[in-house]
């Protein structure tokens, strides 16, 4: 979005230091690398200070940059503004764009808010300029982000909101002021950090506390800890359920699942009956797809556009990836982040989808911040692998020794180790990658779609 000098300087309460309050930028960014010519530059304090890279965006073109260190890199043609602390300038622009947005759908939940992002912002764009964030920017960085770097004409904008701890989800609702929040599930995603379901509930229902009258909450009917949240809202309330309640709004009536994930399946809404289809997905993208139908339902999308948004999503990387080798086995990269509800999801449809002839193999890295309750789900996981009758699994990271015999140091090993305890990939085999975040397994699969095996 386009925004002046001047504007930045009045909505962040800021002093230009050097520079046109005539002068303009579009968009913006704290990454140095992801400058694009005239876009603001944020140098955002973490593991490294953001100011050493100031004068590396304005090499990249950035037209200025916000400092709370005075001007550090003086370049010509370019602005600077100083303010006390660039984090807090951020979102202080993002209030700022939103004010130029009509429209906000915002979703949290424990799992499934990218994916229902992504379903939600291809629905809507068929029906109006919308904003979306790639991949998940989902916390007070990402967030204000993406109300600024929305198109200017932008009617609807698409914002996940994360929830690390208590209060998250309040910041990030007072941040972006939905007038559409979807909530997908209360799993245990950072349990440690909650302790409790309960507790993961009370956060992730502040996004509906935080609609207006004239708002829509969008909620799991499947789930009782989400459709309790009914009665924390002044806003109106769709349901979804993707498991059978037929009373709910928009609901899953019937399914099929092709070999490679791809899924048809009939909706049935408040706009009618919608034939569906969506590509290289397990089952519970269903629901998913559900909220993001009654969400875009709700944002003006007819039928034809819930369709032909769902068959157009692209998916994020790492995420339900089904990916075959030259060799006829598969791949499927769910590496990009893992808590139990999702290793058991993945599970069950990495076991749905081997060939009659091909096993199910497993690379399984920790399920990160689960707190006193890790150790157990960790057993738990090695549990439903068993019950799963998987063929090899090799396990990497914390409690590795509690999933499985086959423990291996790193991805590089661990794609090293289920190649030999397999004697080679076969055509018809399945293999699941999934872990955490921090575990960084994605590495593991180019290798183990480049292996052939050893005749
Ligand atoms: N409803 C669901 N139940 C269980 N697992 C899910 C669900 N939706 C998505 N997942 C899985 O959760 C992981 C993260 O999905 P993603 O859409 O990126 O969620 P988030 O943005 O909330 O982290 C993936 O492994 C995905 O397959
Ligand atoms: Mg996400």
């Amino acid at each position: 979005m386009r925004m002046t000098v001047a504007d930045a300087v009045a909505a962040t309460g800021g002093t230009l230091l050097r520079g046109d309050r005539g002068d303009a930028f579009t968009d913006a960014t704290q990454d140095s690398r992801r400058v694009v010519p005239g876009m603001l530059f944020i140098p955002i304090k973490g593991d490294r200070d953001g100011h050493d890279f100031v004068a590396a965006a304005l090499d990249a073109g950035a037209a200025g940059y916000l400092t709370e260190r005075g001007d550090v890199a003086a370049a010509q043609g370019t602005f600077a503004i100083g303010v006390g602390d660039t984090l807090t300038a951020l979102a202080d622009l993002g209030r700022l764009a939103r004010e130029r947005i009509p429209d906000v759908a915002a979703i949290t939940g424990s799992a499934g808010k990218t994916t229902t992002k992504d379903f939600l912002a291809a629905i809507v764009s068929r029906v109006a300029v919308t904003g979306v964030a790639p991949g998940s920017h989902n916390n007070e960085i990402g967030m204000p982000l993406t109300l600024v770097n929305a198109p200017d004409a932008a009617r609807i904008v698409v914002s996940e909101i994360g929830a690390r701890s208590p209060g998250d989800v309040r910041w990030g609702a007072e941040l972006v002021q939905p007038t559409v929040g979807v909530v997908t599930n209360v799993g245990s995603a950072h349990l440690g950090v909650f302790g409790s379901r309960e507790a993961i509930a009370r956060t992730k229902g502040e996004l509906v506390e935080a609609l207006d009258v004239d708002g829509v909450a969008v909620l799991n009917a499947d789930d009782a800890l989400v459709a309790e949240m009914a009665a924390r809202t002044r806003a109106r309330v769709v349901t979804f359920s993707a498991d059978g309640d037929r009373a709910a709004d928009v609901s899953v009536a019937a399914s099929r699942f092709a070999p490679d994930l791809s899924a048809e399946f009939v909706l049935e809404t408040p706009v009618g009956r919608i034939e569906c289809e969506t590509h290289g997905a397990g089952p519970h993208i269903l629901s998913c797809a559900a909220g993001a139908a009654a969400a875009a339902i709700a944002l003006g999308a007819s039928a034809d556009d819930v369709a032909a948004g769902l068959v157009g999503t692209e998916r994020s990387a790492h995420r339900m990836q089904l990916h075959a080798s030259a060799g006829g086995w598969r791949v499927l990269d769910d590496a990009y982040n893992a808590n139990p509800e999702s290793m058991a999801a993945a599970l069950a449809s990495a076991a749905g989808v081997a060939g009659a002839d091909g096993r199910t193999l497993a690379l399984l890295g920790h399920m990160a911040e689960l707190g006193p309750a890790a150790a157990d789900a960790h057993r738990a996981l090695a549990d439903l692998h068993r019950g799963h009758g998987f063929d090899v699994v090799v396990s990497v990271g914390e409690h590795a020794e509690l999933v499985s015999d086959n423990v291996a140091r790193d991805p590089a090993e661990a794609a090293e180790l289920l190649r030999r305890l397999a004697g080679g990939f076969r055509p018809g085999d399945v293999i699941v990658v999934k872990a955490s975040r921090v575990v960084g397994l994605e590495a593991a699969v180019p290798a183990l779609l480049e292996i052939r095996t050893d005749p």
